[in-house]
This record gives structure tokens, C-alpha cells and sequence, in this order.
């Protein structure tokens, strides 16, 4: 089989990866470095030492692929891809766009976007980074046609300079000096944060962490070197949730790593059938500063 080129860097030597091998599941560079795919058809670039971040585990990926699955965020997902779509409308008439979605978790924000992408949009190549391999797994099968890649976002991301026409980085790290250098001249970085008071009916029974009330300005000023704002939209959804709901919302987030799960369990049972819950999100549009 002929080998195809990538926008992907070697991890080792940060020469160009071409997918190729026996099958066609393989990266590989000019010096030899190669990487297999998983049999779930994800690939692992996590070289040498480990890293000191906490990847999700299993069952915090199993309740947020529960919880996404149910489409509780379906309209989150929709404007994302909305964004997504506009910003590669003008690249697409000329060449493939490329579109990297760091932190991509279960991959349920990449799918929508690339259904989104398939109505209008003739190529897209999409690249989904995650540290955690859990959650690759469940990537890898909602999005085959996505290179989906265990990768640490705080490391040189393994894409090639000027690469990426949009980046989104859902609920996720954000290395801004990475995604500036991998996003074309005119490319956009699209983010979505929660804001104050977000899931807030349930954050002291569910363990959610708290909101910094400075979130906003903690954002731009973490990607103010690199990114000027274009717009920034406020998205509400009104959650009608169930108990069962509620546990997976805990356990889906960063409070997953800590909740005791008897206890949640506990908690969770003494609610009413239904939970009236506000989902509160900003969705910011940032362009590489050059
Ligand atoms: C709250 S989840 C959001 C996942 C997905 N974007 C979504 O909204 O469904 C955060 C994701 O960031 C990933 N993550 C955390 N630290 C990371 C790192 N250093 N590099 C890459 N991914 C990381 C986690 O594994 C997790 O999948
Ligand atoms: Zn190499």
C-alpha cells in the first residue's frame, strides 16, 4: 500500500509522519520511528518517561460517553460545529481543511463537526489528541476517519507548523504557544469553558469543583500573547437530569479523580426522579496573533 502523508510529526525526531506499514495502520518517518495502531485504531505517541498528568480513567470515560451520548449537550456540540464550519468555509473551496480537536476525550465534539463538516465541506482531515488512552478507545470507534492520537497538550504537539485550519479544545488543557504554531495564518481556535453558576444546582451534592469567577479573564490572558478574541457567545441549556444523570456528571469531570464513588452513590439516591440543572457555557473564537 502506498504511503500517504500526514500533517503529524514524529514524536522522537519531529520529522513528517506518513501513514503507511503492511496494512496502512502504521506512522511512520524517514528515519524509521513507527507507530502501530492499537487494535482499536488508536495510536500512542506517550514516549519515554511518563507524564505528571492524570489521564481520565475508565469509568470517568465510560459516564462521559454516557452522559454525551444522551445529548444533554447536543446543542453545545451543534454551535461548536456551527464555528467550526464557518471558519473552514473559505479554506475548503482550494484544498482539504484540517482540523485538530485537542483534549478530544470520547471524541463526541469531533463527530459533530465532522458530520456537520460532511454537508458542505467536499475534505477535512481531523486529528484528535487526548492523554488518555480510555478515551481514545471510544474516539477511535465514533471517529475512524480521524487520526486519533494519545498525546500530552503541555509537550511539542505533534503537528507540523502551519498545518491546522481550526483547533477546538472542548472542556481541555490549552497550550496556546502549540496551537499558534500549528495553526495556519487566518486559522481559528475555538474554546469552550464553563462559566459561573454552570451545573451550580448540583455542584455541592455531585462534588463538582468550583468556577473561578475569573475564568473569562484567566482565558485571554493565558492565550494573550498568542491569540487576539474575535467573539466570545454565552450558551445556556436547561438539563432536566436524573439521578443516574447527576453521578455521571460528577464522575465525567475533573472531580472524578477524587470522588469517593459509595459516597456519590449515596447522595445521588436521595433525589427526585427529575433535576431541573442549568448548563451555562461561553464559546470563544480566538485568531493567531502573526
Ligand atoms: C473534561 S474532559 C473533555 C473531553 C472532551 N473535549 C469533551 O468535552 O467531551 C478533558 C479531557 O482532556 C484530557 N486531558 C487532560 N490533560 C491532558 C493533557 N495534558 N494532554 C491531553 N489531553 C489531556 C482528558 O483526558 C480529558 O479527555
Ligand atoms: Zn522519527
Amino acid at each position: 500500500m502506498p504511503a500517504s502523508a500526514t500533517p503529524l510529526l514524529c514524536p522522537v525526531c519531529r520529522d513528517r509522519l506518513e501513514l503507511g506499514g503492511a496494512a496502512g495502520r502504521a506512522l511512520v518517518c524517514p528515519a524509521g520511528h513507527s507507530f502501530d495502531a492499537a487494535k482499536q485504531g488508536y495510536f500512542n505517541f506517550l514516549v519515554g518517561k511518563g507524564t505528571v498528568f492524570e489521564a481520565d480513567t475508565a469509568d470517568m470515560v465510560a459516564a462521559r460517553f454516557d452522559f454525551l451520548s444522551a445529548g444533554h449537550y447536543r446543542p453545545l456540540a451543534d454551535a461548536v460545529a456551527e464555528l467550526a464550519a464557518a471558519a473552514l468555509a473559505g479554506v475548503v473551496a482550494t484544498r482539504p481543511g484540517t482540523v485538530l480537536d485537542a483534549g478530544t476525550g470520547t471524541g463526541h465534539y469531533l463527530r459533530a463537526l465532522l458530520d456537520r463538516l460532511a454537508l458542505n465541506v467536499a475534505s477535512v482531515e481531523a486529528i484528535g489528541l487526548d492523554i488518555s488512552k480510555f478515551a481514545l478507545r471510544r474516539a477511535a470507534r465514533l471517529n475512524p476517519e480521524a487520526m486519533n492520537i494519545v498525546s500530552d497538550v503541555w509537550q511539542p504537539l505533534p503537528v507540523g507548523d502551519d498545518a491546522v485550519d481550526v483547533v477546538t479544545v472542548v472542556f481541555a488543557p490549552r497550550n496556546a504557544a502549540e496551537f499558534a504554531r500549528v495553526l495556519r495564518a487566518g486559522g481559528r481556535l475555538i474554546v469552550v469553558t464553563p462559566r459561573a453558576g454552570h451545573l451550580e444546582e448540583v455542584a455541592a451534592l455531585a462534588g463538582l469543583l468550583g468556577i473561578d469567577p475569573a475564568k473569562d479573564e484567566r482565558l485571554a490572558a493565558s492565550l494573550e500573547g498568542h491569540f487576539a478574541p474575535l467573539s466570545a457567545d454565552r450558551l445556556d441549556i436547561p438539563l432536566s437530569l436524573s439521578p443516574d444523570d447527576v453521578a455521571r456528571l460528577a464522575l465525567m469531570g475533573p472531580a472524578g479523580h477524587h470522588l469517593d464513588r459509595g459516597t456519590l452513590a449515596t447522595r445521588t439516591a436521595g433525589l427526585p426522579p427529575r433535576t431541573a440543572v442549568s448548563a451555562r457555557f461561553r464559546i470563544s473564537v480566538f485568531e493567531p496573533r502573526r
